[in-house]
């Protein structure tokens, strides 16, 4: 099953049970924040380096390697940390 999640106005869809890490990641995003004008995506893929944080459906610091995309969501880069 295929849900869709948006991303900075961009429709992405995605094969369900993937993070919004993977459907960035399969949709070309390699990064999606800065730190320090550093380009920030996926490091650990783990939950633990803080690296990938995006804002979903208006909650910010979301892992997006450990958050299943799920149909509707609005993804957002994150606007603190410099982004
Ligand atoms: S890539 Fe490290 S917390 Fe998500």
């Amino acid at each position: 099953m295929i849900v869709r999640i948006a991303f900075e106005g961009e429709s992405i869809d995605v094969r369900e049970g993937r993070t919004i890490a993977g459907a960035l990641i399969a949709a070309g995003h390699r990064s999606w924040r800065s730190v320090d004008g550093q380009a920030r995506g996926i490091f650990c893929g783990i939950g633990i380096c803080q690296d990938c944080l995006v804002t979903v459906n208006g909650v910010e610091g979301v892992r997006a390697c450990r958050r299943t995309a799920r149909d509707g969501d609005v993804v957002e880069r994150e606007r603190r940390c410099g982004s």
